[in-house]
Formats: structure tokens, sequence, C-alpha cells
């Protein structure tokens, strides 16, 4: 009984971070962000946007969803007014054609 809860336990932990690109994955995360071109707000999302899920990469989005989406991450990441809008900028610049 107690495996079974502790069993469950993992997978919902696990799947609370399914999505978007595993942080641990440095060599896939390095190839990702390759790239973009640098700028502050590929670091504030590189360092602030993959602590509760993976990576969802800006081309997963399109340029219209992305405010909306910041606006709650930002509430999350606790991203002060100037880093929320370099993440912004950074996100709708290489967001998905759409
Ligand atoms: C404190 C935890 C936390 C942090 C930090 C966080 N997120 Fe999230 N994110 C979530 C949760 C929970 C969801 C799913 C619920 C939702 O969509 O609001 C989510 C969902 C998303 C989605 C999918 C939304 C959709 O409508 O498909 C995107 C994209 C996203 N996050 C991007 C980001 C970015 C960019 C950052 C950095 C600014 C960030 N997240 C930081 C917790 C977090």
């Amino acid at each position: 009984m107690k495996t079974l809860i502790q069993c469950s336990l993992i997978a919902i932990v696990l799947w609370g971070c399914a999505g978007g690109l595993n942080p641990k994955n440095t060599e896939k995360v390095n190839a990702a962000f390759a790239k973009y071109e640098d700028s502050d707000g590929k670091a504030i999302f590189r360092e602030k946007c993959a602590k509760c899920h993976g990576y969802k990469l800006p081309e997963t989005k399109t340029a219209e969803k992305w405010p909306g989406i910041i606006d709650r991450m930002a509430k999350k990441a606790k991203l002060t007014d100037d880093q929320k809008s370099d993440v912004l900028a950074f996100v709708t610049k290489h967001a998905k054609a759409s």
C-alpha cells in the first residue's frame, strides 16, 4: 500500500514536469538556445522558465498567444516588469509563424 502511494506521488510529480524541453538535458538545451542571438530576454528565459516544467521554447507558440501566457508565467516566475518585457520580446521575436 505504501509503495502504491509512493509510486502515485512520483507519477504526479513526473506528470507535472512533463512537456517542454528537459532542462537537465544540457546538450539539447545548449543546441536549442544556440539558435537565438544573445539578449537579456533569452538569459532570463533560460534561467527562470524551466523551474516547474521543461523549456517551452518560443517557437512552440504564436506571437498572439505569448502575451497572455507571459502574463501568467511572469507571476509564477516572480519576474520584475523589466524582466517580463525582456522575456516577452524574446519569445515573440522567435514565435511560431501563425
Ligand atoms: C512556479 C512554476 C512556474 C514557473 C516558474 C513558470 N511556469 Fe510556465 N507553467 C506553469 C504551470 C503550472 C503551467 C500549466 C498551467 C497554465 O498553463 O497556467 C505552465 C504552463 C506554461 C505554458 C503553456 C501555456 C499554454 O497555454 O499552453 C507555457 C508556454 C509556459 N508555462 C511558459 C513559461 C515561461 C516562458 C516561463 C518563464 C517566464 C514559465 N512558464 C515559468 C508553471 C510555471
